[in-house]
């Protein structure tokens, strides 16, 4: 029987929980975009973002979603017939790719099996054999969310950096929930969303932008307007936007960041490293078997093979229909194959426990049950 007064609970891999402050937050009067009071909101929301990212880059916010920040990454730093390389091991990474396509750029893509991270040595390879250092730039999925497999991103930026290319970095579902240390970590372009790990509804999108991608920034000739990076750079620095900003979205940001600060970085980051854990642990015992193997399992989302004994899709409308829980299906290749579980941001332990009785009161306790297998099944 259908719940229809209960609030959605929504596991998919973003729009995720929106804490009741943020959404007060939002529900406040819009702020006049050019006043003191807005600039002094919007210095705040900067500071605290160069806090997640413990980073002297500039975050610059867009009144758009990740994809808008992945655009300006390549729009701004990648001339028309640069060449790009692009790790894929999922769909984000293939959308990244295609965005420097859609700009003129002449990529080779570093492919790995969907469920299977980038591999760090095939790329120290490739850029290897650039000896002329024609590859201008490199793009990389932090947390393939289309899999739920987090890559390497510490090593795959030391590889870029040391061969001088720019590292273009999409951070979306790892930004906030797992330490993303930019200037550490050499990262020249970072791009998140608002909608994932930190709290708030899909509506900002950010770009931290390194030295050196400045740099590139000068160089690049590609026509570009409204997601032209020097503008915000600039109007930011006058502590305002160029363009009228999604005021309410920044103020409710501010108040997501101060309960970031309240929690602590460390905590939240264990907390997700928890999140994971606890519902690997709660779907093995309910006889399921996690997509993707333990080590580079995603903090921020977990991909389940279904039993034989019901399909995806029936999973997704029993939890929807009964229990009001929203989890995500496969994309692509992997629709109806695997459904996938988010637990970014608001998220805590009890709420996976809550999702696990669920979850069990659809596939029962099928420990017995022969298990779908296919490709890396863990
Ligand atoms: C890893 C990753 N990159 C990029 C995006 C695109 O972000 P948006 O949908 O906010 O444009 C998403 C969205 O889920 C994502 O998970």
């Amino acid at each position: 029987m259908a719940v229809s007064n209960e609030r959605e609970f929504l596991m998919i891999p973003g729009p995720t929980p929106v804490p009741d402050r943020v959404l007060a937050a939002l529900a406040r009067h819009p702020l006049g975009h050019r006043s003191p009071d807005f600039s002094d909101i919007l210095m705040e929301a900067i500071e605290g973002l160069k806090w997640i990212g413990d980073t002297n880059n500039e975050p610059l916010i867009l009144a758009s979603s990740g994809t808008g920040g992945m655009d300006g990454a390549i729009a701004n730093t990648v001339n028309r017939g640069d060449k790009v390389v692009s790790l894929v091991c999922g769909v984000f990474g293939e959308r990244f790719a295609k965005i420097a396509e859609a700009y003129g750029a002449d990529v080779t893509r570093l492919k790995a099996d969907f469920g299977q991270p980038v591999q760090p040595d095939a790329l120290r390879e490739l850029l290897a054999k650039d000896t002329k250092k024609e590859i201008k730039a490199v793009t990389i999925t932090h947390n393939e969310t289309s899999t739920g497999v987090i890559n390497d991103l510490e090593t795959i930026a030391k590889i870029i950096s040391d061969h001088g290319a720019l590292s273009l970095v999409d951070a979306v579902t790892s930004f906030g929930a797992t330490d993303v240390p930019i200037d550490k970590w050499k990262l020249d372009i970072v791009v998140t969303g608002s909608q994932k790990a930190l709290m708030l509804p899909p509506g900002l999108g950010f770009a931290f932008v390194s030295d050196k991608a400045w740099q590139a920034v000068d160089r690049s000739t590609n026509p570009r307007f409204y997601l032209d990076f020097k503008k915000y750079l600039k109007s930011q620095k006058e502590r305002t936007t160029p363009f009228t900003p999604n005021v309410s979205f920044i103020l409710a940001l501010t108040e997501s960041i101060k309960m970031m600060k309240e929690e602590g970085k460390d905590n939240i980051f264990k907390r997700h490293e928890n999140l994971r854990e606890t519902l690997r642990k709660g779907v093995r015992e309910l006889g399921l078997k996690p997509f993707v193997e333990e080590a580079y399992a995603s903090p921020t989302i977990t991909s389940i093979w279904p039993p034989d004994s019901i399909d995806v899709p029936s999973i997704r409308k029993q939890l929807k229909e009964r229990y009001r829980i929203t989890v995500a299906d496969g994309q692509e290749d992997l629709k109806g194959k695997i459904f996938r579980m988010g637990h970014m941001g608001y998220v805590f332990e009890r709420d996976l426990g809550m999702a696990l009785y669920a979850l069990k009161q659809i596939v029962g306790q099928t420990s017995s049950t022969p298990i779908k297998t296919g490709a890396s099944a863990n």
